[in-house]
């Protein structure tokens, strides 16, 4: 697929990724590259117009490419301007497009092969599913790990939406009591991190093992994680394992990668065009350890239940109210703090636990929401009454720096 292509070059302003998609909102696609890009290359990507973020550079003007300078972010006309009349822009980026041509590309590149793709339930992982699926069919295998971690009917939820939906085959692993064991007397966030992480593999790799030799091995990745890795350089606080790392033992011949040149809102246009449904498209972020990190202290199977239900009667209000796509994350966490209590004329010592709500556009700050007290009030009452065992709601006021948007 040859679209029109708008370089960005980046001299380390953070609002590349916004002006990158602010062009792609135009129907225009583009790619950020950083400002070490030499000429030659420049050349052989032979763009239609150049975008400087944060600098500028003497070389490149005596291209005869048309060039936006950006201090910051870009105004939408300015914006507009530049795409459609100065470089001559059509607009022929769209995700319906997209869709048919990597169809035809996975289809052209797999052949008669076999693939196969680690489902983790999130957004990424569900839409490379589908898309993959549509390709191939049922030369596609997806494996689904639940790891016990998931947050309240999600494992269901999942198997529900790939096996009825998709005629590529799907299984799923029930590996609770794997996680469970390894992760016993464990309360270190970042050695559960690593654990997890790593029984994530083993699971994947005794599976596809029984499923044998395969082709293709289908990662989720997207773009964000491409330009972050290449570009910016951001300062890593917490080792974020993504459920999906690399597993070595798996024999295949080739990496497929279809959402990797897309952001998060196209993926989910995909997701929508390849009619998945809300629940999988519209799914808030979820870190790959699960409940795992939100389970301060030791994680226990009577733990992870009690926090499963306060969670879902909090989003279940947070959607009621009509905040669901207002907010970026919200999730309960259980601390490992009892408490004293009083129900009836019964005095109780239980959980302490905690509400969380960001309002975040890059997930590196993040403010904490201001949720109406009344929504807080619902959710407090409805987790008392219905949910045994936590006697104490609190909900959390700090942003992130300098607390992190997990407890964990
Ligand atoms: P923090 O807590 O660092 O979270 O402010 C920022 C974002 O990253 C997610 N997060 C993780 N994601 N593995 C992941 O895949 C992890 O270990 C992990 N820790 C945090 C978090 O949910 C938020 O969206």
């Amino acid at each position: 697929m040859q679209n029109q292509y708008i370089l960005i070059i980046d001299f380390g302003n953070q609002h590349n990724q916004l002006v990158a998609r602010s062009v792609r909102e135009h129907g225009v696609y583009c790619e950020v590259k950083p400002y070490t890009i030499t000429i030659d290359e420049i050349k052989s990507l032979n763009p239609v117009g150049i975008i400087f973020t944060g600098g500028s550079n003497t070389e490149i003007t005596k291209l005869g490419i048309p060039i936006l300078e950006v201090e910051t972010v870009v105004e939408n006309d300015v914006l507009k301007n530049f795409l459609y009349n100065d470089c001559g822009c059509i607009g022929d980026w769209s995700m319906t497009r997209y869709i048919e041509a990597k169809i035809t590309d996975i289809r052209n590149k797999v052949g008669d092969g076999k693939a196969l793709c680690a489902l983790s339930g999130g957004v990424d992982s569900s839409v490379v599913a589908a898309l993959m699926s549509k390709a191939i069919g049922s030369q596609l295998t997806c494996v689904f790990v639940d790891t016990g971690l998931m947050r309240k009917n999600e494992g269901d939820e999942v198997e529900e939406a790939f096996s009825k939906n998709f005629n590529s085959h799907f299984v799923r692993v029930n590996a609770q009591d794997r996680f469970l064991n390894r992760l016993k007397g464990v309360t270190d966030p970042e050695t559960k991190r690593k654990i997890i992480g790593e029984e994530f593999i083993r699971v994947f790799e005794d599976e596809a093992k029984k499923i044998g030799k395969v082709d293709f091995l289908v990662q989720g990745t997207i773009y964000p994680d491409v330009i972050e890795s290449g570009v910016g350089d951001s300062t890593v606080i917490k080792s974020h394992h993504n459920v999906g790392g690399l597993p070595s033992v798996v024999d295949f011949k080739d990496l497929i990668e279809p959402l990797r040149p897309l952001f998060k809102d196209e993926v989910r246009k995909i997701g929508m065009e390849l009619e998945l449904p809300d629940y999988l498209v519209w799914r808030q972020p979820f870190p790959g350890p699960g409940l795992g990190i939100r389970v301060i202290g030791e994680v226990t199977k009577e733990k992870l239940d009690i926090l499963r239900d306060a969670d879902y009667i909090f989003r279940d209000e947070i959607a009621k109210a009509g905040l669901d796509r207002d907010l970026n994350q919200y999730f309960a966490v259980i601390t490992n703090m009892k408490s004293v209590g009083v129900t009836g004329d019964e005095r109780t010592y239980d959980y302490t636990l905690a509400l969380r709500a960001v309002k975040t556009t890059d997930f590196m700050t993040a403010e904490w929401a201001r949720i109406p007290y009344e929504i807080l009030d619902l959710a407090s009452r409805r987790i008392i009454n219905e949910v045994k065992n936590i006697n104490r709601i609190v909900y959390d006021i700090t942003s992130k720096p300098p607390a992190t948007i997990e407890w964990e």
